[in-house]
């Protein structure tokens, strides 16, 4: 099971989440729902980051998150969404309802068999899963080195490959879609985006000074950011998309 400190850390954050974290390129979404669909369902939708690619693929969108702030910040952004509160282990919604449910930066948070089962339960027979994560591109050695700062026990465990795509209990037909991007950023947004992360939100105000002073650090020494207010910064989002069994 996920970490409970690590997963609840987002309780408490919802505007500077949706002001800092980074967005999903379409690209992403068009790899889970290349024709539109009757309804879909962002779960851990967050402040709605991924919920809004929904919007002109699916003719319902509801979006299920357990922190209340969160969903107030998307309540605000994507007024045309069914925002509900409820978790991956218990989805408010009627069985066999929705033909899509996507995850963005959120399944590894799950209790996964019970949250597989639920899916499993909302969606459609052979309705489809769509999971996605954003991370640092290979190629970029300060992301990479900031990216350990957050997430020390990672080592080299950042770059997913189509080889160990993971089969979930209930799934079948696996696919997995890598897609890079880039983005232009202010190196105070990119401090602020990791006082985002859980492991920052997790820390005490100690550790959490000390992880922001080695990124500091490291935008220091490398050439590409050193002495930069603005830098671009290039990202890949994985997406595994399953269908139903
Ligand atoms: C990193 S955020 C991602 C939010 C949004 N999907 C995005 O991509 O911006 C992880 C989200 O998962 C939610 N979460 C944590 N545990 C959960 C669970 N058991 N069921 C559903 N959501 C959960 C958190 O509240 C948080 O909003």
């Amino acid at each position: 099971m996920a970490d409970d400190t690590l997963a609840k850390s987002f309780q408490n954050i919802g505007a500077d989440y949706d002001r800092y974290r980074p967005g999903f390129p379409d690209a992403a979404a068009d790899a889970i729902i290349p024709v539109p669909v009757d309804t879909a369902l962002d779960l851990g939708a967050g402040t709605g980051k991924f919920t809004e690619r929904l919007i002109r693929r699916a003719s319902r969108v509801i979006g299920v998150e357990p922190s209340a702030q969160m969903l107030a910040v998307l309540r605000d952004k994507l007024p045309g969404v069914d925002a509900r509160i409820g978790s991956a282990e218990s989805i408010p919604v009627a069985d066999a309802s929705v033909d899509v449910v996507t995850v963005a930066q959120a399944f590894h948070w799950f209790d996964r068999e019970p949250a597989c089962a639920e899916i499993r339960r909302v969606l459609v027979p052979g309705g489809v899963l769509g999971l996605l994560w954003n991370h640092s591109d290979a190629g970029c050695a300060w992301d990479r080195a900031c990216t350990r700062v957050a997430h020390p026990g990672l080592g080299d465990g950042l770059t997913a490959s189509a080889d160990v795509v993971e089969l979930l209990p209930g799934f079948a037909e696996p696919r997995f879609v890598q897609i890079p991007w880039r983005e232009r950023i202010r190196r105070g947004d990119y401090l602020a985006r990791w006082l985002t992360v859980s492991s920052f939100l997790a820390a005490s105000a100690v550790d959490r000074a000390r992880m922001v002073g080695k990124i500091e650090d490291i935008l220091d020494a490398d050439p590409e950011t050193a002495g930069r207010e603005e830098f671009e910064l290039p990202q890949v989002t994985d997406v595994y998309v399953y269908r139903a069994a």
